[in-house]
């Protein structure tokens, strides 16, 4: 196998599932991710290497749907220490301001080097002469160097889809060294706001001692490596098609019944993670309801909660700690056949995704930190009849190009119950004005661009190695 294009990332854009017969197969997932690469990788016979999960240890390359996979293969052990471990344990919260305590394990950053490596010398065993080579996220910041010492033909471009913090947090890492050197391993270092991309940068100066002017980093063997944003987004087109849809709309309307027919409903949609900030928004909306702002005759909470990282102990602790406060929520201020949140513990297809967010009337969405944010970006999409209005923390990525959202901080409870105020009272005019804005915005930066820019980026920087491919 050779490859002009590889692409490498923790998940494989496929889920193992169990098919009819009993047997295993695939299913593709509905992640952004694969609909943003997918084009680039037909137009250049790509091949993604990626884990599909689990601890089997026999899996073959395979194709689906016109696409090569290489599944890589985790043990129990590397489960814990590269997964759970170091890539959830301690970067990701760690990158995410603090919002939960990171934990520096020296077993954990071993098995963090290794199974980098192991991504690194599949990628190298795969790429072609001179090929391009896209390493994403926080899973594998240490894979550019490894591939660049093992192919030094390569072009190698990394994007980082989770914000990258300032220096004063980055420091606290022991091994923030090796990391930053992972990373100069690429010819084009992605980010999603130029606030990561500056925060790189200096490190990059203060701790590795590299010269750099503006998003360039010169190292001492003559290479640049160019640091600059690249705000992710999603298939807009895709959405607002669906959203459009007759089956689309009837699933709408059947939710909107199912739930009483209420005035108005709130929605959120989060992976259960404790930077979504899903505890202090239901609060904030309970109070509502306390305080007699809002009346459960008139306004509902529908909170999806889609179950991640299950085995990572801060996880657990948030899981048990939501169930406690929407029973509590619903004993105090329901009442029969009304409760205030209607709570789903649970993931859907996109189609249904697309029918919660036409059914919706206010999109809360309100992350302590976030890289970018896709949900508020489909809601926007979906609300092609310019209604709706859409709550967004500061915090999130997306609230830098989103700029007519209710923007708020999500540790300000007050701050937060009067901008839901303020969006459930919002008038036909103020609503269909601000949407309107944010659904321009959005079709015009829309995935494709996301992937194309990059891609010429890449392409365009000065190199002395790799030859070009298709954006
Ligand atoms: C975030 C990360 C992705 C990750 C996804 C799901 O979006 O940026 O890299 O794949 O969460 O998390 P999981 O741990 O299930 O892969």
């Amino acid at each position: 196998m050779s490859a002009d294009l590889v692409i490498v990332a923790n998940r494989l854009p496929v889920d193992r599932v169990e098919l009819s017969d009993g047997t295993p197969g695939w299913r593709g997932s509905p992640g952004g991710l694969v609909t943003a690469i997918e084009p680039v990788m037909r137009a250049n016979d790509g091949t993604w290497i990626g884990w599909p999960g689990g601890t089997e240890t026999d899996l073959e390359p395979f194709e689906f749907d016109g696409m090569h996979l290489v599944p890589m293969t985790m043990s129990q052990d590397e489960v814990e220490t590269f997964y759970e471990g170091f890539a959830n344990g301690t970067i990701w919260p760690l990158y995410h301001d603090l919002v939960a305590k990171p934990e520096f394990h020296r077993e954990w950053w071993d098995g963090y080097v290794g199974v980098n490596q192991r991504f690194a010398e599949k990628a190298a065993s795969i790429a072609s002469e001179g090929a391009t080579v896209w390493v994403h996220d926080y899973q594998l910041q240490l894979v550019p160097q490894m591939l660049r010492e093992l192919r030094p033909d390569l072009r190698i471009g990394f994007y980082l889809h989770i914000p990258f913090p300032p220096a004063e947090l980055f420091q606290q890492l022991p091994w923030r060294r090796q990391l930053l050197e992972g990373l100069l391993g690429a010819d084009l270092v992605g980010f999603q706001l130029p606030g990561g991309a500056a925060n790189f940068v200096r490190l990059v100066r203060q701790r590795v001692g590299h010269k750099t002017h503006r998003d360039l980093v010169y190292l001492p063997d003559g290479r640049t490596v160019r640091a600059a944003a690249f705000p992710i987004s999603i298939d807009a087109a895709g959405f607002q098609e669906l959203a459009q849809s007759d089956a689309v709309a009837e699933r709408a309307k059947a939710i909107r019944e199912a739930l009483g027919n209420p005035r108005r409903i709130f929605l959120g949609i989060d992976r259960l993670d404790y930077t979504k900030g899903i505890y202090a928004r239901l609060r904030a909306f309970s109070e509502l309801l306390a305080d007699g702002h809002l009346d459960v005759e008139d306004a509902v909470f529908v909170q999806v909660a889609v179950p991640s990282r299950e085995q990572v102990e801060q996880y657990r602790i948030l899981r048990d700690e939501i169930d406690r406060l929407v029973g509590r929520i619903n004993g105090d201020l329901g009442r029969i056949g009304r409760p205030a949140i209607s709570y789903l513990h649970s993931s859907y297809p996109r189609e249904e995704m697309a029918a919660l967010y036409r059914a919706a009337d206010i999109m809360v969405v309100t992350p302590y930190r976030d890289g970018m944010n896709l949900v508020a970006k489909e809601y926007v999409a979906c609300r092609f009849e310019d209604d709706g209005a859409l709550v967004l923390s500061e915090f999130a990525g997306a609230a830098e190009e989103l700029r007519q959202a209710w923007l708020v901080n999500p540790y300000d409870i007050n701050g937060m119950k009067s901008s839901m105020l303020d969006a459930y009272n919002a008038d036909e005019r103020e609503l269909t004005k601000r949407m309107r804005a944010m659904r321009k915005t959005i079709s015009q930066h829309d995935v494709a661009a996301w992937a194309d820019s990059f891609m010429t980026e890449l392409s365009h920087v000065d190199t002395a190695h790799g030859k070009p491919v298709r954006p």
